[in-house]
């Protein structure tokens, strides 16, 4: 049986530790900086987030995870710790449907009856969020969110640390910037340049963002 460390104790962690728990792994450590000391409760360490680096992970059963919504603070958090790709887990609900030639890499988590269809690669530290439907051929590079509802039709490309918002839908062929934000409910149909906010039917840029590596927090 897979053990889990968790990082990051919010809103997005809690419902990462349900498929966890869905799964049938266990959590074996919940660290957050929230936390000042190590505590054991019912065979679960909590603690800060220096802990990680004191659990030795064998690639076997150990596996780490960073639950946490921002995609700016999962690669910040992934690139400072340098702990090597294959002692990350790849979390997939048991209700998500994962179609044939499917790649999902290390670190990302699909979430309850997410679609992803045939051909689609998903990068690393990626949120599938809740009802996401990735349909054929898409690629969707690493540390991207796609939000509950939202969904992709097929060869689109969502490039590095995109978010798309709730409900958001982007039409075949388009290419979502890296960093960029697509607000809840919007309809994409041309592609979005990098590191900016787009809104609407049909979405339109309302706003650059002045960090590199967004700040889709
Ligand atoms: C797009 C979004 C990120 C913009 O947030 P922001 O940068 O704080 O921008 P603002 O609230 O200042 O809005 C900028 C403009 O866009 C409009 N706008 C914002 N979100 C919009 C949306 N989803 N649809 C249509 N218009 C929107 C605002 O009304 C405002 O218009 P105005 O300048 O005419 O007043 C945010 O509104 C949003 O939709 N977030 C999605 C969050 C989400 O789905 N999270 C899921 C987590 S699981």
């Amino acid at each position: 049986m897979k053990k889990i460390v968790l990082i990051g104790a919010g809103g997005h962690s809690r419902v990462v530790q349900d498929i966890i728990n869905a799964l049938g792994y266990s959590i074996m450590a919940l660290v957050d900086n929230k936390f000042e000391k190590v505590n054991e409760i019912d065979g679960i360490k909590y603690g800060p987030t220096s802990l990680v680096k004191e659990i030795k992970y064998n690639g076997e059963d150990i596996f780490l995870v960073i639950a946490i919504g921002s995609n700016v603070i999962r690669k910040r958090i992934f690139t400072e710790l340098s702990i090597p790709a294959e002692y990350y887990a790849t979390l997939i609900h048991p209700s998500a449907i994962v179609g044939s030639n499917v790649e999902i890499s290390f670190g990302t988590v699909v979430m309850p009856n997410a679609v992803i269809n045939a051909n689609s690669v998903i990068g690393n530290h990626c949120i599938i969020n809740s009802a996401a439907v990735i349909e054929h051929d898409n690629v969707v590079d690493s540390y991207v969110h796609i939000s509950p509802k939202a969904g992709l039709a097929g060869n689109v490309n969502v490039m590095e640390g995109a978010h798309l918002g709730i409900g958001a839908n982007v039409i075949p062929g388009v290419k979502i910037g890296s960093w960029s934000v697509i607000g809840a409910g919007a309809t994409v149909i041309e592609n979005i340049p990098n590191s900016v906010v787009a809104v609407g039917i049909p979405a339109k840029v309302v706003k650059n963002l002045d960090v590199k590596e967004g700040n889709n927090e």
